[in-house]
């Protein structure tokens, strides 16, 4: 069996949303201390809709493609479901990962939501309220 489903591989190859948003709304960085890869998010928001994703991934393919799927599961869609977007549904997206790269769909997952968390921190809002 092989170990990458064919989604994997197509992720990886020909991944989407590559790239970055120079005035992005907001932008997530995270990385994996164990294997040292990073990932990138970069979010363009309108009524709490995101516009626009993209991805900067310095890392293994399967971070590739779970940053490629991720992207492409969040984008027209709003802040909340993006903020709720696991990493099983993004490996699940990809028809799986093999169990010693599931951390690279939770690097999707980080990513993402360090986003839409750095929007809100810049909107000086938390969880969807207006702080005051
Ligand atoms: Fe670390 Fe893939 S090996 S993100």
């Amino acid at each position: 069996m092989a170990l990458y489903s064919e989604k994997v591989m197509e992720h990886f190859r020909n991944p989407q949303n590559v790239g970055s948003i120079e005035d992005a709304d907001g932008i997530g960085e995270v990385g994996n201390a164990a294997c040292g890869d990073i990932m990138r998010v970069y979010l363009k928001i309108e009524d709490d809709i995101i516009s626009d994703v993209k991805f900067e991934t310095f890392g293994c393919g399967s971070a590739i493609a779970s940053s490629s799927m991720a992207t492409q599961m969040i984008k027209g869609k709003p802040l909340c479901e993006a903020e709720q977007l696991t990493n099983q549904a993004v490996a699940e997206a990809l028809d799986g990962l093999p169990a010693h790269k599931l951390h690279c769909s939770v690097l999707a997952q980080e990513a993402v939501r360090a986003a839409v968390k750095d929007y809100y921190g810049k909107r000086g809002q938390k969880d969807g309220k207006i702080q005051v």
